[in-house]
């Protein structure tokens, strides 16, 4: 059986770390995009070299040219700007100056990939995701079932680790899962959380299980005040499951943002919901029964994409 081929744009901290990821599960070979090409040549290089030592036995390239990129079954977008100051104003750009900006960098790489790699499933980790969701779907012309976003990956492995590390349990025997968007838009399901199959309700107090849930809304946040930048362990440990799913068909549930037809009573829209994975992209969307509250969290989330999404003008 031929090696799957895996594209990753963007070779900074996030993707610089799926392909050394893709390249320790020996997932599929890599090809390594940047706008700087001597970033992705010299990272692609590096992980090359550390091949003979971790005993990894793919092909892994970088560079700025997208005929590399041919006929990759999967395309992990990480590129684009992140928010930070402006070191001449010293002022932060706005929410809206932002997206535009990513939403040029996004698109150009969508129109790229869509060129030479039509049958890919693209998983979009760029921020403000949902959006830049849209924009992948609008530039590439794939059907939705093909884009597909990196977001509750992330905060429901953030919420795992934080409730592993509480009960003293291992990470293996959390199961759970995060709706919507991140921060404040996020809906954890605590209902719907156990400890291998034993409801989580029954194994903590509610203010600490509330501590967790909190701290796992802040997550993104509490990361960029250690660091001063955003993370890239975690985000990428989120794209990549997306990615082993879909080259190896696992029909993993996964909550990712989808393109909604209806489901969850949204139409037109990316939100973040349990979707099944497998070689097609997402080959189902599972609606779960949400309460009153749930449904209002999930709410909350749709409209926040929708006022984003209203900046990219489509
Ligand atoms: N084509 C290809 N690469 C580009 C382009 C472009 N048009 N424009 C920018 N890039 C590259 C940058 O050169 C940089 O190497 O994208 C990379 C982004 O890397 P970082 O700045 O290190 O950002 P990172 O932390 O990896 O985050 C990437 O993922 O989680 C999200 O919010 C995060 O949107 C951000 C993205």
């Amino acid at each position: 059986m031929a090696r799957s081929k895996v594209t990753v744009v963007g070779a900074g901290n996030v993707g610089a770390t799926c392909a050394h990821w893709i390249a320790t599960r020996e997932l599929a070979d890599v090809v390594l995009i940047d706008i700087v090409e001597g970033l992705a040549k010299g990272k692609a290089l590096d992980l090359a070299e550390a091949a003979p030592v971790m005993k990894y036995d793919l092909k892994i390239v970088g560079g700025n040219n997208y005929e590399e990129t041919a006929d990759s079954d999967v395309v992990i977008i990480t590129a684009g700007v992140p928010r930070k100051k402006d070191p001449v104003t010293g002022q932060f750009p706005s929410r809206d100056e932002l997206v535009k900006t990513n939403q040029k960098i996004v698109g150009e790489v969508a129109r790229q990939v869509a060129k030479y790699s039509p049958n890919a499933v693209i998983i979009v980790v760029s921020n403000p995701l949902d959006a830049m969701c849209h924009v992948v779907l609008h530039e590439s012309g794939f059907p939705p079932e093909r884009v597909v976003g990196q977001a509750g990956a992330l905060d429901t492995a953030r919420y795992k680790a934080f409730l592993a590390e509480a009960l003293g349990v291992s990470v293996r025997d959390i199961h759970g899962i995060v709706l919507g968007g991140h921060g404040d838009e996020m809906v954890p399901l605590p209902r719907h959380t156990s400890v291998a199959g034993i409801p989580v309700r029954e194994l903590i107090e509610e203010d600490k299980l509330q501590a967790i849930i909190e701290r796992t809304r802040k997550g993104g946040g509490e990361i960029v005040s250690l660091i001063g930048v955003s993370a890239w362990y975690a985000p990428a440990a989120g794209a990549v499951e997306m990615a082993e799913a879909i080259i190896r068909d696992q029909k993993r549930v996964i909550p990712s943002a989808v393109y909604l037809t209806g489901q969850y009573g949204y139409n037109g829209l990316f939100v973040g919901v349990p979707a099944v994975l497998g070689a097609k992209g997402v080959e189902r969307v599972i609606e779960m029964e949400l309460n009153d509250e749930e449904k209002a969290m999930l709410d909350k989330s749709a409209n926040a994409v929708r006022s984003v999404v209203e900046v990219l003008g489509y």
